[in-house]
């Protein structure tokens, strides 16, 4: 295969291009007002289009999922307002069937310099990425840098791995001596020792040796600038060392969020505050299914404001209620109402949202590898439910972003606690998203719910999932109309227009201009042509480069 670096000397004007007209080395800042779209490259789309090719999960074998066939479905994934998009890790794994399956997921490396072939060519990994950022949509990779993979098969991984099929790390010099994890929760013993199995032995890098890291650190910045890559997923990152969590991040200098597996509020935010600054929020996740499985609403208001008080910035983890690794929700409840109410917090409450493909299909697949479903066999139904859901949620979302680029970091807190409800408020006064959600489930009948915290006296609000309005009484209290369980999200009414929901055109209007305006503004804004739209971003990267390919030329 051909080397990245050499591809890298033999485009580098290509790149200077893309990097000015694109998101290269996103910032933090910038990728909290994203929302992500989790795939797994090999489930989510084959190049042939196919939705009717077989896909055993329990089998684990590569089912045929490629970067082509994603570029082939970008619109269902913006069709849900997404814009980022995390693909598996790319580079080649293993080869060979064991008992449970191939490294259809990709988290067996092989060769660090070549690409997973069974998911397309160098040429198709470009492709997707300028066709993502031509949707001004960024890419995230997972990455894989605590281990290699060597197939042993039952052999004594001690004694069995031939070191030098791995590439660069061809020596055992380079890998923590054998031993097998014993206890999980002790971090020296899981970060020395192996993940892997005696089936396949997942040898534990060597990350303390200076030479290590520095071949991870560059492998990965050229990896990110080739193939314009703006931010990192880390696998397994607790069982790195941490140290060098923190050495790679600061080299590679991209927003990254990393793996660690654990409930304690404490350990997550060791790790934000010490090594690594986003992590996916397994703290708040274990709550929200306290709530909206056994309807322990306290847990999950106690949860959201615990992990405010011990990490330095909760807004920067990535929110997530389901993913690759844990049991979807629908397999621990099958209430499409309580999916709802989870979906409408992970989405709306602090984080980046990272929605596990399949979650808008409403899949059940009752943990890995049953969870690994392939996407093209739900036709990728537009109509879906929880499809539909999701477009309204991160509709909303980015337009409180719209008329308050600080909104991202202005932190969630509870405004209500019932017996089965829960009411949240994020972003700043007069421009507040309040969700007030349920865990009736969807038998529940209909009751009138007032809240006395939400907006102040005398304010008109949409309720965007239904459209519809009310009006918060003289005693500041919002009184809404509960029924079937369902959640409900609510918006100052003036400050709609630009949303996209309700049956209104989205606009890039500004807080300002709506609040001298009116409604006006939006039209002002729409017929100046400035609109948010993938055409109008896939101009401006053009001039973009064209300016970046003139003074290349220059220079
Ligand atoms: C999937 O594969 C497993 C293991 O080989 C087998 O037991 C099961 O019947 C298969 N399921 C389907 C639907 O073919
Ligand atoms: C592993 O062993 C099984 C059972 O003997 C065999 O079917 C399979 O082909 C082997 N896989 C590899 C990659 O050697
Ligand atoms: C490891 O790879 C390097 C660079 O290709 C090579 O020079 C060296 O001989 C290899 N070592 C082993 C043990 O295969
Ligand atoms: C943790 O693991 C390390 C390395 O395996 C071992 O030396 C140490 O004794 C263990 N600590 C505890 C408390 O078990
Ligand atoms: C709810 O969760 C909290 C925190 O986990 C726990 O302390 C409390 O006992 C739970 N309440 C019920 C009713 O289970
Ligand atoms: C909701 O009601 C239906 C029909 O009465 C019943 O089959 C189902 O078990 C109920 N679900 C829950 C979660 O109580
Ligand atoms: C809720 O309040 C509205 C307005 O007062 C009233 O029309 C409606 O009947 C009430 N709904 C229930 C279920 O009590
Ligand atoms: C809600 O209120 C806004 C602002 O007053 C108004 O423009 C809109 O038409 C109302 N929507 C509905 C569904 O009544
Ligand atoms: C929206 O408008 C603001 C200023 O009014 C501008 O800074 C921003 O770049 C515009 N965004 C888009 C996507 O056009």
């Amino acid at each position: 295969m051909v080397s990245m670096s050499a591809l890298r000397h033999g485009l580098g004007v290509l790149y200077l291009a893309g990097w000015l007209g694109s998101s290269l080395a996103a910032t933090t800042e910038q990728w909290k007002s994203r929302s992500i779209y989790q795939t797994m490259t090999d489930r989510f789309a084959r190049t042939d289009g196919s939705t009717t090719s077989p896909c055993n999960t329990t089998e684990g074998l590569y089912c045929g999922g490629t970067w082509r066939g994603m570029i082939n479905h970008l619109d269902y994934i913006q069709g849900m307002g997404f814009d980022a998009v995390m693909i598996s890790p790319i580079i080649e794994n293993v080869e060979g069937r064991v008992e449970y399956g191939e490294a259809y997921h990709g988290y067996w490396p092989l060769d660090l310099y070549s690409l997973n072939s069974h998911f397309g060519t160098h040429q198709d990994l470009l492709d997707l990425s300028d066709a993502l950022h031509a949707r001004d949509m960024y890419l995230m990779m997972d990455t894989v840098i605590n281990n290699m993979a060597y197939i042993t098969n039952g052999s004594d991984p001690a004694t069995h791995i031939d070191y030098s099929t791995l590439t660069p790390f061809n020596s055992s010099s380079y890998y923590h001596p054998y031993c097998k994890i014993t206890d999980w929760n002790n971090y020296t013993n899981a970060q020395l020792c192996q993940t892997g199995d005696n089936i396949v032995a997942l040898p534990d890098l060597y990350t303390e040796h200076a030479e290590v890291q520095e071949t991870l650190s560059n492998w990965a910045k050229d990896v990110i600038s080739t193939y314009s890559i703006d931010g990192l997923r880390i696998d397994a990152a607790k069982h790195v060392n941490p140290g060098f969590l923190k050495n790679f991040g600061d080299a590679v200098d991209i927003f990254m969020t990393g793996e660690v597996l654990q409930q304690e509020v404490s350990t997550i935010c060791d790790y934000q505050n010490n090594y690594i600054g986003s992590l996916p929020n397994y703290p708040v996740y274990y709550a929200m299914l306290k709530a909206f499985t056994l309807g322990n609403t306290s847990a999950l208001a106690t949860q959201v404001q615990e992990m405010k008080n011990s990490c330095h910035d909760v807004t920067a983890l990535s929110s997530f209620s389901e993913n690759h690794d844990v049991a979807r929700f629908a397999s621990m409840n099958p209430d499409m109402a309580l999916a709802k109410n989870i979906l409408t917090f992970t989405l709306l409450a602090d984080g980046v949202p990272m929605i596990y493909q399949g979650q808008e299909q409403h899949l059940d697949g009752p943990g890995s590898p049953k969870n690994r479903e392939a996407i093209w066999l739900t036709e990728y139904n537009t109509d879906a439910e929880l499809y539909k859901l999701i477009g309204k949620l991160n509709a909303i979302r980015k337009h409180a972003y719209r008329l308050d680029n600080h909104y991202p970091d202005v932190q969630t807190y509870p405004v209500f606690e019932g017996g089965s409800e829960l009411g949240f408020r994020k972003g700043v006064e007069g421009r507040q998203v309040v969700m007030l959600l349920s865990t009736q489930g969807t038998n529940s009948s209909a009751y009138n719910l007032s809240m006395p915290v939400s907006f102040t006296g005398g304010t008109v609000v949409t309720e965007i999932l239904n459209c519809i309005n009310y009006t918060v009484n003289a005693q500041s209290e919002l009184v809404v109309p509960m029924d079937k369980g369902e959640p409900r999200v609510f918006f100052p009414a003036d400050l709609m227009p630009g949303s996209g929901l309700c049956g209104l055109p989205v606009a890039n209007v500004t807080y300002a201009a709506l609040k001298t305006q009116g409604a006006a503004a939006a039209e002002a804004a729409l017929s100046l042509g400035i609109r948010t739209d993938a055409a109008s971003n896939a101009l401006l990267s053009l001039v973009l480069s064209v300016v970046a390919g003139l003074l290349v030329g220059m220079w």
